[in-house]
């Protein structure tokens, strides 16, 4: 690994840690909360809080790189091609009503491209990390997806959108799809570690439709370093895109068959 990468990896650890726990001791003591796009898309004073922290010290220490960050969006500086990815909570709903499931995800994105990707849950204790072409880890240990091939075998997660209503047929079509033919499907209601888990193979697949750039540049690194096939549904995967299906190459056919065919 180049040292410049070395460098901002170890950055972006120590900022993760430090937002994740900042939004631990804010979980109990929620503070206000209102809502964006629609009733169920809430924000919390903690996600605020959070991107402000991870905002000003990205760019103390980068101030010519750009940041996209969910809550306030992109700030925009020299058009470099650096441009950092932030969801300071994934996992909103969960940590609104207390439940102790959510991250913050930090990646580095360059012309497109996630190179660096880190996230952090503070509750596991569990830091993902990867540079692009060096291998995932989780606090410091190597991880690599499941080796599951049977659908009956394997524990899919999936995830929708709070308010958009232009995916809901077919996340309720490939429910019905998927029952039955899989162990289970769960909605753990965090993308972000949806990936990172099948990144170390706690589970064989996740996909979804209508996510954001903040839900995936990081995930989506650690899940490919880690040996996950990535890929978008019925487009090409891109930070930028909507949709994604993160498994294991024995699973990925089968899969994207059931939602193509619903068989
Ligand atoms: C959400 C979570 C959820 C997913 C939603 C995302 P947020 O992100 O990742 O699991 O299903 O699509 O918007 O709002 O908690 O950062
Ligand atoms: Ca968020
Ligand atoms: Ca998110």
């Amino acid at each position: 690994m180049e040292n410049s990468d070395l460098l901002v990896l170890n950055f972006a650890k120590g900022l993760a840690r430090e937002a994740g726990l900042l939004a631990k001791r804010k979980i109990g003591n929620l503070g206000w909360t209102h809502t964006k796009s629609g009733f169920y898309d809430i924000v919390t004073d903690a996600d605020l809080a959070v991107e402000k922290m991870v905002k000003s010290e990205i760019s103390s220490v980068f101030p010519e790189d750009s940041i996209l960050s969910e809550e306030t969006g992109e700030t925009k500086t020299l058009s470099n091609g650096r441009v950092w990815i932030v969801d300071p909570i994934d996992g909103t709903t969960n940590f609104s009503k207390g439940i102790p499931h959510f991250c913050v995800s930090i990646a580095l994105v360059i012309n497109g491209d996630p190179q660096i990707g880190v996230v952090y849950d503070p509750y596991m204790d569990e830091l993902y990390e990867a540079v692009k072409g060096n291998g995932a880890f989780m606090n410091g240990e190597p991880i690599s997806v499941s080796k599951t091939s049977e659908l009956k075998e394997a524990v899919l997660n999936t995830g929708y959108q709070y308010s958009a209503t232009e995916y809901r047929d077919i996340v309720l079509k490939n429910y019905v799809a998927f029952f039955g033919k899989v162990m289970a499907i769960r909605v753990f209601g965090s993308a972000v570690l949806d990936q990172c888990y099948v990144a170390n193979g706690r589970i064989d697949g996740f996909w979804e439709y209508s996510l954001k750039p903040w839900d995936v540049a990081a995930g989506s690194l650690v899940a490919k370093e880690a040996g996950a096939t990535v890929t978008g549904i019925g487009e090409n995967f891109s930070v930028y895109g909507k949709t994604i299906l993160v498994t294991n190459s024995k699973l990925v056919d089968k899969i994207l068959d059931i939602i193509n065919n619903g068989r």
